[in-house]
Order: C-alpha cells, then structure tokens, then sequence
C-alpha cells in the first residue's frame, strides 16, 4: 500500500529567494484552460457559501464565485446575469463568475441558460467525478449548448480519474473526495484520498494535457492554501473558509443579550440531511451542518490569504504561481513536528 500524506503531514522547505518584497509576487492563474484569475481563490458550490454577493466580490478581487445549483434555472442564471452586468456597468474588470451543474435532469437546459447569460465556467458539480454519467453529460453539454464556456470538473482523486477526465475534454479538475471540513464520506464509505498526495497524482497527469487543477476541500488556514498550490494546485477552492461571511448567503442569527449577544450564520453541508431535505432528499447522506461564529465581510479574509499565499512565495524565491509550482519541495514531518508548527508556548 502507498502511503498518501495530508496538509498536516508536510510543510514546505524554505529556498534561496531573490524575491526583493512579496508584495512583487504574482499570484495570477487559469482556473480553466481558457479562463485566467487574478488570485488562485474560487468559492465554494454549496448554499452556504456562494450566491449573488460571493460571487461578486470573489468576482472583484479577480478570484472567481461557482455559483450554487440548488436553486431554479432563473434564480441561478438571474444571479449570473447580475454579475454580467456589474462587470459591464462599473467596469470592474475581470469580473468573472461560474455555476454548478449537476449531471441528470434538467442540466442541459441549466447550461444553456447559464451559458446565455454569460457565465463563464460550467462546474459539473458531483461527489463522484469519474463516473460514466459524467461522461455523457460532458459530451452532451459540448453538442448541445450553444456558446464559448469552460467545464470544471470534478470531484477526483486519482491519476486514472484525472486522465479520463482529460481525455473527455475537461478544461479544469476539481481534486478531493472527502476532505472537505464538514463531510463525512470516509466515515460513512471508508472511501476518500489525503489532499496532498491526491493532488500531486492528479496534476501529474493533467500537467500532461495542460488542464489547469483546482484542490477542493479541507483547507483550512493560510498555510494550507499555500501547500495545496505548491503541490500543483492553479487554484483552492474554499468553502469553510468564507462560511459564516456577510457575504455567504443566508441569514444571521443572534443569540444571547446586548452586549453579550452571539453572532451566527449556517454552514452546511450539499450532502447534509438538513440541505438534502430541503430538496425532497433524505438518502446517501454524506454531511453535516453546523452554525459558526459570524465573521463580517469576505474581503478581510482573502486579502489575508493572498499575503500569507505571497509570504510562502517569497520563502521558497517564486515571483509567480508556475515558479512556486516547481520550486516547492514538501518534507514529510512527524507528530512532534506537528506539533511545533502550532503555536506550543502556553
Ligand atoms: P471545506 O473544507 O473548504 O470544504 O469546508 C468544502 C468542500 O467540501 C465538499 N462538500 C462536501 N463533501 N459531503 C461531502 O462529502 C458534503 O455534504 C459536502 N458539501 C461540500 C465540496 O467539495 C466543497 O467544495
């Protein structure tokens, strides 16, 4: 059996550097073959997490909002069309924003709305990637939908899943099975990968087919940002992360009395019993939901990770995304070290 290691498990070696300030590192990415970013972050797919306002401001700061798929056609292409127009009347440019779909019912009509209203990038959104109904859904969407869109697909884990998916005409790879922070697929299927080692055999081979990666799931802090990118990630896809934001859909609850009142909003799950009965579902459930602390607008959070994503460039001497790509070497640690990578004073 190989052995197949996590963020916790590696930690970047530090290299010779001539970067002179990191605020000269270029953080600029394709999140598709066709469709560039300026900063390697995308948010997540999940009700929680991406509707009008996320996807407006990931839009604006040059990462880029997939919008959920749990909602009608017109609702979803309605909120596609808004971010069409703020990129036209402000001139916010780069504005870009993508939409989920899934593989089965009314898909191919939700493509050819989504696709009209200009939407750049079609995620095909499901917990099993590679998978024959993928397949055909793929090859449907390039016959049957009208006008220039990339399709990001996913989820993978493995080189076998990465070149079929390649060889199907994916423009982008959406990488993990069961890291994400509130699923519980590897405690419900025993099945799942390590992200660390499932994206570095997945890009392996989409390098092969210039298809740009994208880790999804599990990444939680700055550093594993930086870890899933110097693995050959082009871009992290965040859900937990941006969870609990004013710009996350949903409302905020208060608990408690002024001055000690508690601010919350939801974070759940796409596999979740609640989000899944919402639906009319209750099987396969393979999620939780949860409330977390409410953390005010987006733009702290990405403006940190972009810094903390620029720091880790400097450490190893990369002035761009392709140079961190090959310039990050991991070394695998142990529990003590572990350890001393949090903070272990008190
Ligand atoms: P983080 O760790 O950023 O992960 O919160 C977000 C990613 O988790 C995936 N996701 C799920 N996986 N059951 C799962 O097994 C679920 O209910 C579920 N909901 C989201 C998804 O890939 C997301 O981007």
């Amino acid at each position: 059996m190989i052995e197949y290691l996590t963020y916790d498990d590696v930690q970047i070696l530090p290299k010779y550097s001539e970067v002179k300030h990191r605020s000269n590192c270029n953080t600029s990415t394709k999140i598709t073959k066709n469709i560039k970013l300026d900063i390697p972050i995308v948010s997540s797919p999940m009700d929680t997490v991406t509707g009008l306002d996320m996807a407006y401001v990931m839009g604006y700061y040059g990462g880029m909002g997939i919008i959920h798929r749990f909602m009608s056609i017109e609702e979803q292409s309605d909120i596609i069309n808004q971010c069409d127009l703020g990129k036209n009347q402000y001139g916010v440019e780069g504005l870009q924003s993508g939409a989920a779909i899934g593989v089965t019912g009314d898909f191919i009509e939700r493509a050819q709305e989504l696709v009209l209203e200009g939407c750049s990038v079609l995620c095909i959104d499901v917990a099993h990637g590679h998978h024959k109904l993928v397949k055909e859904a793929m090859r449907r969407i390039k016959n049957e939908v009208n006008g220039q869109v990339d399709l990001l697909v996913g989820n993978i884990a493995s080189k076998e899943a990465s070149r079929d998916l390649c060889e199907w005409g994916a423009d982008g790879l959406r990488i993990g099975i069961g890291g994400g922070s509130l699923c519980s697929t590897r405690i419900q299927t025993g099945v799942g990968v390590p992200m660390v080692s499932s994206i570095l055999s997945c890009v392996a081979v989409a390098d092969e087919y210039d298809v740009p990666c994208m880790a999804d799931g599990g990444i939680r802090n700055i550093g594993d940002v930086c870890k899933g990118l110097g693995a050959g990630a082009d871009t992290v896809m965040l859900g937990s992360l941006l969870s609990g934001t004013k710009e996350s859909p949903g409302s905020i609850t208060k608990t408690g009395v002024w001055p000690n009142e508690i601010l919350q909003k939801k974070y759940r799950g796409s596999a979740s019993l609640e989000s899944k009965s919402d639906r009319g579902e209750s099987k396969n459930v393979e999620g939780y939901s949860t409330t977390i602390p409410y953390k005010g607008k987006v733009r702290r959070i990405i403006t940190d990770v972009i810094d903390g994503l620029k720091s880790s460039m400097s450490y190893v001497g990369a002035n761009n995304i392709v140079e961190f790509h090959s310039k990050c070497e991991f070394v695998k640690v142990t529990n003590s070290g572990i350890n001393e990578a949090k903070p272990h004073l008190l």
